[in-house]
């Protein structure tokens, strides 16, 4: 049966960064989706929509704007309750927040609750798909994937790899990193909407022999995403440099190992140099843009336009709990603020495509989510644009598309996210009791 959604609508024709803000949008003021099974069959305008399926059930959304679900292309679940730990930059806040937090997950009674918990405040948020860092207990990873399936959430995520640097209890060593990953390939890869992700913490934690064995696993399950940290902040960087005398620089021990290239994800790459610039444009490497965690941890200013402008595929991410945020509206609005101390306004279009459509390419699951598109699953959101009285206040004001969204950026929070739809499913009406 197709069933058919009415009202305002905000898709994307085009990257923004390369067609400008303009031809990117696509604004309808009296939109439509139509929807058959997961799938979206047409969008557009309403008429449009509604005389191509005559005889589909049409719901209005009462004034509320549709729009692509958020997808948060890196974040890491098990970091779900230390979110706003205090007064630490990257190597300390490991240590003293997360390492202790993420040995909790051995337990799979534990790691199944914060699963729950986590997958009930991303979808309250709109973020429909999720990429994950779990620990290193393959029982984390287990409970991330079995609670998304559950709810038959397109998601993607790995069990982090880490044999040195690190608490015991949570080191594993280069071949059980191997085995353990390969297994958990099997097992979830490509089931339902499950994407595995190859997931090398970052060069601290691992061992070169660490490295090596990720290298391999990617180069036997090359449509797996490999995803990792790189240069957030500058005593990791030198500590880098102090267990890779011999290579050019942070990046250069990636390359070495294999682990770069398409499918490839880097958190953070804030302290780059010129060479690892090129190399990561070269390489056809991806970055996850991690804005509330850059400034919460104090680690620096990712240089979005300017890697995005030599090629580099960008997406948007939350990185709680580094991050200090579950809402992309949040973190849309720490990218643009991040953007102004570099001088760089981006436009709220150019925000939000980060948010749905450039972190959806740069998890290579662009066929499927990140924009609301004929063929593409429906994963989408209803947006109240009067959700709060300032809201209502200025998106009453609003005289074009644009300023609509940029005071949601600025101004929503999760009150704003009425409904959540996840492969043509409603999986999160705000209010309801679950
Ligand atoms: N680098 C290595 N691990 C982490 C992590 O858990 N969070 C952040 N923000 N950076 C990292
Ligand atoms: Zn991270």
């Amino acid at each position: 049966m197709t069933r058919i959604l009415r009202g305002p609508l905000l898709r994307f024709r085009a990257d923004p960064f390369t067609s400008g803000a303009e031809a990117a949008l696509g604004w309808h003021e009296d939109g439509a989706v139509a929807v058959a099974g997961e799938r979206i069959i047409t969008v557009g305008d309403a008429p449009d929509v509604i005389s191509a399926h005559p005889g589909a059930e049409v719901a209005s959304t009462g004034g509320r704007l549709i729009a692509p679900g958020f997808v948060d292309c890196h974040l890491h679940y098990p970091q779900t309750r230390i979110v706003a730990s205090w007064g630490a930059q990257l190597l300390d806040w490991l240590n003293t927040y997360t390492f202790p937090e993420e040995a909790r997950f051995a337990d799979a009674e534990y790691a199944a609750e914060v699963a729950r918990e986590f997958f009930d405040l991303t979808l309250a948020n709109g973020i429909t798909t999720t990429c994950s860092y779990c620990t290193t207990h393959p029982t984390s990873s287990d409970a991330y994937f079995t609670e998304a399936q559950a709810r038959r959430l397109r998601v993607a995520g790995g069990r982090t790899m880490m044999d040195r640097n690190a608490p015991p209890d949570l080191c594993d060593t280069a071949q059980r990193a191997y085995d353990e990953s390969k297994a958990l390939i099997a097992r979830w890869h490509g089931r339902a909407r499950a994407t595995y992700a190859i997931t090398p913490r970052f060069v601290p934690t691992s061992t070169p022999a660490q490295l090596e064995a990720a290298g391999a696993l990617w180069a036997e399950h090359p449509d797996c995403p490999m995803q990792t940290h790189l240069s957030e902040n500058p005593s990791e960087i030198g500590l880098v440099k102090q267990l890779f005398p011999d290579e050019p620089d942070y990046f250069g021990v990636y390359q070495r190992f294999g682990l770069t290239g398409p499918g490839s994800i880097f958190g953070h790459a804030i302290h780059l140099t010129p060479r690892e610039r090129a190399a990561l444009a070269e390489t056809g490497a991806a970055v996850a843009h991690c804005p509330t965690s850059n400034q919460f941890l104090g680690s620096g200013e990712c240089d979005v336009a300017g890697l995005k402008a030599s090629g580099v595929p960008i997406g948007l991410a939350t990185d709680v709990g580094g991050g200090s945020s579950f809402s992309m509206f949040d973190t849309m609005k720490a990218a643009y603020e991040t953007g102004q101390r570099r001088g760089v306004a981006l436009s709220p279009v150019h925000l939000w495509w980060l948010a749905t459509e450039g972190s959806a390419r740069v998890l290579r699951i662009e066929q499927e989510v990140g924009n609301l598109e004929a063929g593409r699953e429906a994963d989408l959101v209803l947006i109240d644009l009067a959700a709060t009285p300032i809201l209502a206040a200025r998106t009453a004001r609003a005289q074009t598309a644009a300023e609509i969204m940029f005071a949601l950026i600025v101004l929503a929070d999760e009150r704003a996210v009425s409904e959540v739809w996840s492969g043509g499913r409603m999986v999160h009406a705000r209010g309801a009791v679950r």
